[in-house]
């Protein structure tokens, strides 16, 4: 491979697809998809869809099984190191059996939660590889949580904190705080009367849902409701603001 794009394709609706992504998606012959097991075949084929309304010459599409990984380890730093050793060794396999131009749509923006950038620095440490590679940004889950609550993220001034759930749950809230990655509702774990959420899950995709309202009052709502869209689709996915005062 010569030359690989790596391009924020949106958090899910294909409306949010950039012109820079759509230009870079024209000019790739083969796209590598991660693929997440059954229960994210919908995240794949949201992938294949976007290709197949903005792309038409002839390209192929290689799916990159994705190796397990244990989800509550001791050693999180550890797990993550190895998860992403094999990872990346399946990628350069991948990357050595394309001649031209090569391609991975990331979820939302690849600066955000994504480790597909470490893995190509990993290839390329290696120092089998060689091929350039650049990346085209895309909307982030942020970004789309924010414009679907009318939102803006901080108070006049101030900094913006992103975090995931299991930090929330180590560091708890100071202020306000952007949470993803949060498979345990740890929202139910920030105390305070004064805390308000504004959450979304699926943005942008037809079960998109929204809650917004003090904290104390909706998070049983929230809860609910997230486990019963989880048990329905199979999987999910949801992010939230919190804001004190
Ligand atoms: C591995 S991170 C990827 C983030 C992505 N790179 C981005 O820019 O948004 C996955 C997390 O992003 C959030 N997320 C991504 N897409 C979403 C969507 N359509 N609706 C709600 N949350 C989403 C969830 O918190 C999910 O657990």
């Amino acid at each position: 491979m010569r030359k690989l794009y790596v391009i924020g394709i949106g958090a899910g609706d294909p409306d949010q697809v950039t012109v820079q992504a759509i230009k870079a998606m024209r000019q790739v012959e083969v796209f590598f998809v991660i693929g997440k097991g059954a229960e994210k075949r919908e995240l794949v084929e949201v992938r294949t869809a976007i290709l197949a309304e903005h792309v038409e010459r002839p390209y192929r599409i290689v799916e990159i099984a994705d190796p397990p990984r244990d989800r509550t380890p001791a050693d999180y730093q550890g797990v993550v190191e190895d998860w992403h050793e094999r990872r990346s060794a399946l990628l350069e396999d991948a990357f050595a059996q394309v001649d031209g131009v090569g391609g991975i749509l990331v979820w939302g923006d690849p600066a955000l939660y994504d480790s597909t950038l470490r893995m190509i620095e990993r290839v390329l440490a290696r120092g089998t590889a060689h091929f350039d590679y650049t990346v085209i940004p895309g909307v982030t889950s942020v970004q789309a949580l924010a414009a679907r609550h009318r939102m803006v993220l901080h108070r006049i001034g101030e900094p913006v904190h992103i975090t995931t759930g299991r930090r929330l749950r180590e560091e708890g809230l100071a202020d306000s705080a952007v949470v993803m990655l949060d498979g345990d509702c740890s929202f139910t774990e920030v105390p305070g009367a004064d805390v308000h959420i504004w959450w979304g899950a699926y943005l942008g995709m037809p079960d998109e849902t929204l809650i917004d309202g003090p904290l104390r009052e909706v998070e049983q709502e929230i809860v609910e409701r997230r486990a019963r869209l989880r048990a329905e689709k199979g999987w999910i996915m949801d992010i939230y603001l919190l804001s004190r005062g």
